[in-house]
């Protein structure tokens, strides 16, 4: 029963109009087929060749479009069959090598119904109107990651204390990881900060504890992790602090003893944040006047690696260091008006992306990998992230980071260093909950 009997009238027509043609070339209709179904087959090959010498070509990596067309290319089957990560032929396994790819399942959570993330990384809730950002998974290339599950993980952490210690990146990934957890916790009353302060624009320490469980999810504010204080007596005028390059931070003694340790360092460690602001490096009684920054951030590095040999208790202590986060300021930095707001997809060139951020990520690596791995050292595992967050340059707060009420940030004062949440922190989470349950597996 159609209400236009007209149109399909019309199509009948046609389509006995096309008969009747075809039964005039009867005589040529098997090889019109042949090279009928020869064009459209030559059209598909193209069509396959030329997406796939696009994606290689421009360095987009939609993973989902080369994954559909690998059956094409003449691959080694084997590679194409991923195994779990958390079974034994997952050991070895670089789970920081891979791919960002669609997955319509995601985000995790929704950043309103969860109480513990800064205004400023509540993209979506301040104006920002792309969701793209929130829809990426991370494909490692030779195995599958073991899909979040909050509450194993908060099984896991039961009676037990799981501290980060960085800078506000660091910060970014604990309320990340708060929000993660606190998804399938029906009662939000039941977490809460155990001296009752605000999380927001809070500095210092945070001590989240989920009560049913017994165990604390906290953040310690230390962006260079070791000691800044006063300069010795007698120092110069323009020395206002020193940063002891042989001391880890004062709040260490508070977290020594946790269950899980979280690392990140690296934003604060230039001119701005130090020597501009009259703070210089110390060693031993000494202040280093002349001390070369990347001299100074190695040697607080080994500071940190020594005190993690030496001071936790390796049979209760697991530590991991989150390496760094790339910034993506284009056109400038964030006092000359860089943006970053008109990225909404990843990319795999990293061309936003600064050399320090390289020179950063070199050093540290070159160090954190040195670390022995001798038996009765704690077992330190690092979360290479710096590359695949390279990538990311759609993830950042950009201009929405002031409040819902505020509206967008003018387009000269951009945040493309801090993630909207939810985001690609959350992804650092997820790899954060594979190595443990690895971790876990292996001893
Ligand atoms: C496929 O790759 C695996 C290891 O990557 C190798 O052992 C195997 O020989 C390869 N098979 C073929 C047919 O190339
Ligand atoms: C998550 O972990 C819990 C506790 O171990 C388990 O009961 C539940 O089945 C898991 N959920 C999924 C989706 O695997
Ligand atoms: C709660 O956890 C702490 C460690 O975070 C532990 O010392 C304490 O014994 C636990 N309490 C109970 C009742 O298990
Ligand atoms: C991190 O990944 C990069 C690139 O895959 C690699 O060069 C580097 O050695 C890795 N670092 C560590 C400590 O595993
Ligand atoms: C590890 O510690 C145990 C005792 O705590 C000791 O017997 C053993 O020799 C140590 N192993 C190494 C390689 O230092």
């Amino acid at each position: 029963m159609s209400n236009n009997p007209s149109l399909i009238l019309l199509e009948a027509m046609a389509f006995t109009e096309v008969c009747n043609k075809l039964k005039r070339l009867r005589l040529f209709e098997p090889s019109i087929a042949v090279l009928g179904f020869f064009f459209v087959s030559v059209c598909l090959i193209c069509g396959f060749f030329y997406l796939d010498f696009r994606t290689a070509s421009k360095g987009f990596v939609f993973a989902l479009r080369s994954e559909r067309f690998n059956w094409l290319r003449n691959e080694n089957l084997s590679q194409i069959r991923k195994v779990e990560f958390l079974s034994e032929e997952g050991n070895g396994c670089d789970v920081f090598d891979g791919d960002w790819v669609w997955d319509d399942s995601y985000p995790l959570y929704e950043s309103m119904n969860c109480p513990f993330v800064d205004q400023g990384f509540r993209c979506s809730e301040n104006g920002r109107p792309d969701l793209l950002y929130t829809k990426w998974r991370w494909q490692p290339k030779l195995c599958n990651l073991p899909r979040f599950n909050a509450t194993f993980m908060l099984e896991k952490l039961r009676n037990k204390r799981m501290v980060f210690i960085g800078d506000s990146i660091g910060r970014n990934q604990w309320e990340s990881l708060l929000c993660m957890l606190s998804s399938v916790v029906p009662n939000k009353e039941s977490i809460y900060e155990v001296n009752g302060s605000p999380i927001t624009k809070h500095k210092g320490s945070l001590v989240f504890k989920f009560k049913d469980f017994n165990s604390t999810v906290e953040y310690y504010r230390a962006p260079f992790l070791i000691l800044q204080s006063r300069p010795p007596s007698g120092a110069s005028q323009a020395i206002k602090t020193t940063l002891k390059l042989d001391q880890m931070d004062w709040s260490s003694a508070k977290w020594k003893n946790a269950d899980v340790l979280v690392f990140n360092t690296g934003h604060w460690w230039n001119y701005e944040k130090t020597i501009r602001g009259g703070c210089y490096f110390q060693e031993g009684n000494e202040v280093k006047i002349g001390m070369k920054i990347n001299d100074a951030y190695q040697r607080s590095l080994e500071t940190v690696m020594h005190w993690i040999n030496n001071e936790l208790d390796s049979k209760k202590t697991k530590v991991f260091f989150r390496m760094f986060a790339p910034v993506h300021f284009r056109g400038g930095n964030w006092r000359t008006g860089g943006n970053c707001h008109l990225e909404a997809l990843p990319e795999l060139g990293s061309s936003l992306v600064p050399p320090e951020t390289w020179s950063h990520f070199r050093l540290a690596n070159a160090i954190l990998s040195s670390y022995p791995t001798v038996q009765n050292t704690t077992k330190l595992e690092i979360l290479n992230v710096t590359q695949m967050t390279a990538r990311r340059k759609d993830g950042h707060s950009s201009l929405y980071y002031l409040g819902r009420d505020v509206g967008p940030a003018p387009l000269h004062r951009q945040d493309c260093s801090h993630w909207c949440l939810p985001g690609v922190p959350d992804v650092w989470n997820e790899l954060l909950y594979a190595l443990f349950l690895k971790h876990e597996w292996n001893s």
